[in-house]
């Protein structure tokens, strides 16, 4: 007797991504059931084993785990037009920063907008993403700086997740910049951080990591190493944008800490990236920040081979260095920019993206996890990093429930 199931998807050839000896952890013909939200079995369709009140007949198309974008900042208020201006003319990000532009502009922006606001232009830019077929996304604070508006950044992204068929996964990222009214005293502003907003963050679940943005325009090893001692004393989970701009050492310092990522390291020394593999943190590459600020120093992708370190890619989605809503493109510039394979690439926005977020869960296709699938009208999976603004899914699965996808022949 066939078991009862509440989805099959069949005829259908799998990207798994799963490490099964194939490419993509390919499956060539098969079926997935699911049952109660999760996946229940990947089966060979002949034998037919199951039954269910939904049957989707796949065409021979590839069927794939939900796309995880595991770094943004799509939560922000007013834009940075009139700097890539000037950035156009020679000025440099730092330059900018340092004269009061930069991320200050958007903090003043982010203050100054209703929750409202904020909600509306981030349900746009988080819709683009998953029209192509993003089903998670990480989304981090840091243009408010103080405590309320901090707080209402993140209440907005979570509230994303009301209104798009989205998973969100919120980090607190008070150690972004210096805000004006602590500027002659930053070190207070850390105390700030790790006293009074970490605590209630951590008490009212606003976010499950905490992020700092280790660089000679953000924090030193110092303050980066107390706003790290504070989350782990809450709790929650250490990542760090590190070696962006130089190699400041703040990837070898979240690894002591057990971060579960480290964030664009295009500056990271080779000589640092053991310290990476031991606390079995995730590299991830941000290619649209590199290829937005005109970058020439890319990250030491080799030496994170040679150590089997997981490479995630994500969009860095934000107003100033990677203004870009659309992690299908990023897939592309890793390849072309960094040198990834197209399957480094898949596994940077699935397998690999779901452990940046410390996410067990999602990001391949296999017994007991999320339902949270895509299907994809291509010829093989390298076509998601080959082709630009070419593919969307052609049916999309969040927990086994079918949402809806933009029509598009
Ligand atoms: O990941 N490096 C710091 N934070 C962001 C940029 C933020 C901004 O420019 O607004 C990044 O590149
Ligand atoms: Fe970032």
């Amino acid at each position: 007797m066939s078991q009862y199931c509440d989805l099959i998807i069949e005829n259908v050839q799998i990207a798994s991504m799963q490490y099964n000896g194939m490419p993509y952890g390919a499956v060539p013909y098969s079926a997935v059931a699911v049952k109660d939200g999760l996946i229940f079995d990947i089966y060979n369709p002949t034998i037919k084993p199951y039954h269910a009140a939904k049957i989707v007949n796949g065409n021979n198309n590839w069927l794939l785990p939900g796309l995880i974008d595991c770094h943004t900042h799509l939560v922000f208020g007013g834009d940075r037009c009139e700097e890539f201006e000037q950035r156009l003319q020679g000025k440099s990000y730092a330059d900018i920063a340092k004269q009061g532009g930069g991320i200050q502009s958007t903090v003043k922006a982010t203050r100054a907008a209703t929750k409202q606001q904020l909600l509306k232009s981030a349900l746009k830019r988080a819709s683009r993403l998953a029209d192509e077929g993003v089903t998670c996304i990480e989304v981090k604070s840091g243009y408010g700086l103080d405590l309320h508006t901090e707080i209402k950044m993140l209440e907005v992204a979570q509230e994303i997740a009301d209104h798009l068929p989205l998973t969100i996964v919120t980090t607190y990222l008070g150690a972004h910049a210096l805000p004006l009214e602590y500027l002659t005293k930053p070190n207070e502003y850390i105390d700030f951080i790790c006293d009074h907003v970490i605590p209630v963050i951590a008490d009212r679940k606003l976010a499950t990591s905490v992020d700092v943005f280790c660089e000679s325009i953000g924090f030193n090893l110092a303050q980066c190493q107390q706003v790290f001692e504070a989350a782990k004393s809450h709790k929650l989970n250490i990542k760090a944008h590190a070696e962006q701009l130089s190699d400041s050492k703040g990837a070898k310092l979240a690894a002591k800490f057990g971060a579960l990522s480290v964030d664009h390291i295009e500056y990271l020394a080779p000589c640092d990236v053991p310290a990476i593999k031991h606390a079995d943190s995730v590299a991830v590459l941000l290619p649209g920040a590199f290829y937005c600020l005109n970058e020439t120093q890319k990250p030491p992708v080799a030496s994170l081979r040679e150590n089997n370190i997981p490479i995630a890619i994500a969009t860095d989605l934000n107003p100033g260095s990677s203004p870009i809503a659309s992690l299908l493109t990023v897939m592309n510039m890793a390849c072309v920019l960094f040198g990834l394979t197209p399957q480094e690439a898949l596994f940077g926005v699935t397998v690999n993206a779901a452990k940046a977020l410390g996410m067990t869960n999602k990001g391949c296709i296999d017994q007991g996890m999320d339902a949270d699938l895509c299907l994809w009208e291509i010829s093989h999976p390298s076509a998601l990093s080959y082709g630009i603004n070419q593919h969307r899914p052609i049916a999309k699965w969040i927990g086994g429930s079918m949402v809806p996808t933009n029509k598009h022949v």
